[in-house]
């Protein structure tokens, strides 16, 4: 067997800077060699939610000493590394910049292969780090950022099958949680409180829950939230409003889920298909037992990527990079960053006001 491939990634699209080499090993899967993620929750309490300004300043600052711990962790030496991946969208231009251009730089001194790797390739591929999946496999991606359900049908080969038409899911959770007074980011806070509320205390609005396919809309519900977090009478009101959040995105989560496995399901054999839960808002316990008791269910085996892969981290990034590489699709130096980068090129823009589905 000859020498297996390892690759730096760089990931600075959001929030987090981070760095990563991950090698691949004999069985298909992937190494972690280091995995170096600086966030930047500190920076962003006292704005309740992500400051493009701030957090590409703070990416400036941190870049080249992630950078350096990535590799001197991986106990590798730079010259060593068949290639480099980095970040080139979608995210927060100010921000994506920095880790991009860093990536470029270090591909072009070096003279090392280059991989301009989609953000949400990398959540996309992720769980293929630790456990070998067959394609096609259906991905839930639920963060601060992305909501999305996708057909993952091989590496560069993504069918979209639903996205939020409005807020992120974890943006949801935050805006939720501030109104309650949680400090940014509030999820974890979230489902804490709702441990202690009555989960049917307070009837919340599902917005498209009967139509729209698989889209998403968590609008109106924050604007519930709103409405009811200015009456409410005491402490314990509190908790039921988390706890009724919660039950209510649980809820749409199976509903929308249902029909995205439907759709997945079409024209397919009926064997054992994979269901990939990732993204940050995947670290909730209830909205997990909900989603892997509906994919028993329907004959789906559900796999949750370990927490450091499902929220943003680099090693993602590098492994996707390796993907990439090993289907020769490698980028020259002039690949620009992009803003808004969807991977299936061919689903249509879902957002906007008066946007009717
Ligand atoms: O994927 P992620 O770590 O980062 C980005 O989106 O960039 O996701 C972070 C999101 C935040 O909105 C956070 O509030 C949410 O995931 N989150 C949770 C929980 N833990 C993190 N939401 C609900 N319940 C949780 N336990
Ligand atoms: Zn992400």
């Amino acid at each position: 067997m000859g020498q297996k491939l390892a690759f730096l990634g760089i990931e600075t699209s959001c929030d987090e800077t981070a760095a990563s080499i991950v090698q691949e090993k004999n069985d298909g899967t992937g190494e972690i060699l280091s995995n170096v993620v600086s966030s930047q929750i500190e920076e962003h309490k006292a704005f309740g939610g992500v400051v493009p300004e701030v957090a590409a300043r703070a990416h400036v600052e941190k870049i080249e000493s992630i950078i350096k711990k990535a590799v001197k962790d991986s106990k590798l030496k730079i010259k060593d590394i068949d290639g480099i991946a980095a970040t080139a969208g979608p995210g927060l231009i100010v921000c994506l910049t920095v880790g991009f251009n860093a990536g470029k730089a270090i591909a072009g001194v070096l003279k090392k292969p280059f991989v301009a790797v989609n953000h949400l390739e990398g959540h996309a591929l992720s769980p293929k780090i630790i456990q070998k999946i067959k394609f096609p496999y259906l991905l839930l991606l639920i963060s601060g950022g992305h909501t999305q359900f996708l057909e993952v049908g091989g590496v560069n080969n993504y069918k979209r099958l639903g996205t939020t038409i409005d807020d992120a899911l974890g943006e949801a959770f935050d805006k939720t949680a501030k109104l309650m007074g949680i400090e940014f980011p509030g999820g974890p806070k979230v489902e804490e409180w709702a441990k202690k509320g009555d989960e049917n205390y307070f009837k919340l609005p599902k917005p498209i829950f009967k139509k729209g396919g698989c889209n998403l809309s968590f609008a109106g519900l924050k604007t519930a939230v709103l409405r009811i977090s200015k009456e409410l009478k005491n402490e314990k009101e509190k908790y039921h409003l988390a706890a009724s959040f919660q039950k209510t995105v649980v809820d749409i989560l199976n509903e929308k889920t249902k029909v995205a496995m439907k759709e997945f399901l079409k024209n397919k054999e009926k064997e054992k298909n994979t269901f990939v839960i990732a993204g940050g808002v995947a670290a909730n316990l209830k909205i997990r037992e909900n989603l892997i008791k509906l994919a028993k269910e329907k004959n789906f085996s559900p796999v949750f990527p370990p927490v450091n892969l499902c929220s943003d981290n680099a090693a993602m990034i590098a492994w996707a990079g390796i993907e990439r590489y090993k289907m020769k699709l490698v980028d020259n130096l002039e690949f620009p960053s992009k803003a808004r980068w969807p991977l299936d090129a061919s689903a249509p823009f879902l957002k906007g006001p008066g946007l009717k589905i």
